[in-house]
């Protein structure tokens, strides 16, 4: 299969006065397109400074990084944010929705920023995400008026409303109880079907089942990495 994510010895350093916290000491990871990976690992052990690597929100100290065959260690912070708009969508545990802002104006919101120079109806492109996610009778709704696993569905959309190759998710059901987990967990693998990349994090051994894939970390390095037989 064709390579996504091509990680090669990256480690990143916090420094916190004079104190240093070694976040990733050495992390090699190759990640193809169509893939659906699930990363799991103790509290502090570098899944979320990973995630924000591979998303591009932070860079690396040492090592290299190329996402869909560009590599990232030398671009500057616009190149990095133009890279993260056309190729990857976010999901959190806390949703991250805009309060008193719709579901269809959440959603739209990501489409404003890509700059693909093609004309595209971002109105148009928001409902049909949120139709895709099963929310196409919540438009109109407010994050609060919107259950729990409503309103991840509504992060969902969001995420994808570009169409990026890459969807991100640290700890995406980390909020949602059991049966709403399982539904927002087959939305990615809907997502996966349709030839979404998906990474996700998460505490939860029967959530990383979903997956095809199951990476273990330990202090800042990847200490096992295995395909998961369906
Ligand atoms: N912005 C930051 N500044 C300083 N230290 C940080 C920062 N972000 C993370 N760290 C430290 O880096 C280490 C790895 O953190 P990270 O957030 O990647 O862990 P995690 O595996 O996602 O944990 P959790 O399961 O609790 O979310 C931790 O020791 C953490 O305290
Ligand atoms: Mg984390």
């Amino acid at each position: 299969m064709e390579g996504l994510i091509k990680i090669s010895s990256i480690s990143k350093t916090y420094r916190m006065g004079d104190v240093e916290v070694n976040a990733l000491r050495g992390v090699d990871l190759n990640i193809s397109k169509g893939e659906f990976v699930a990363v799991m690992g103790a509290s502090g052990s570098g899944k979320s400074t990973l995630m924000n690597v591979i998303g591009c929100l932070d860079v690396a100290d040492k090592g290299s990084y190329s996402l869909d065959g560009k590599e990232t260690s030398h671009l500057k912070r616009r190149e990095l944010a133009d890279l993260r708009n056309s190729k990857i969508g976010f999901v959190f545990q806390n949703f991250s929705l805009l309060a008193r802002t719709t579901a269809l104006e959440n959603v739209e919101l990501p489409a404003h920023y890509s700059r693909g120079g093609k004309k595209v109806d971002h109105r148009a492109a928001a409902r049909a995400a949120l139709v895709k996610v099963g929310l196409g009778a919540r438009l109109d709704h407010m994050p609060n008026q919107l259950s729990g696993g409503q309103q991840q569905r509504v992060a969902i959309a969001r995420a994808i409303v570009n169409d990026p190759p890459l969807i991100l998710a640290d700890e995406p059901t980390g909020a949602l109880d059991t049966q709403t987990s399982l539904e927002v967990m087959a939305l990615f693998k809907d997502l996966n079907n349709s030839g979404k990349t998906i990474v996700l994090v998460t505490h939860e051994p029967d959530i990383a089942l979903h997956a095809n894939r199951l990476i273990k970390m330990r202090d800042g390095i990847i200490i096992s990495d295995e395909l998961m037989r369906k």
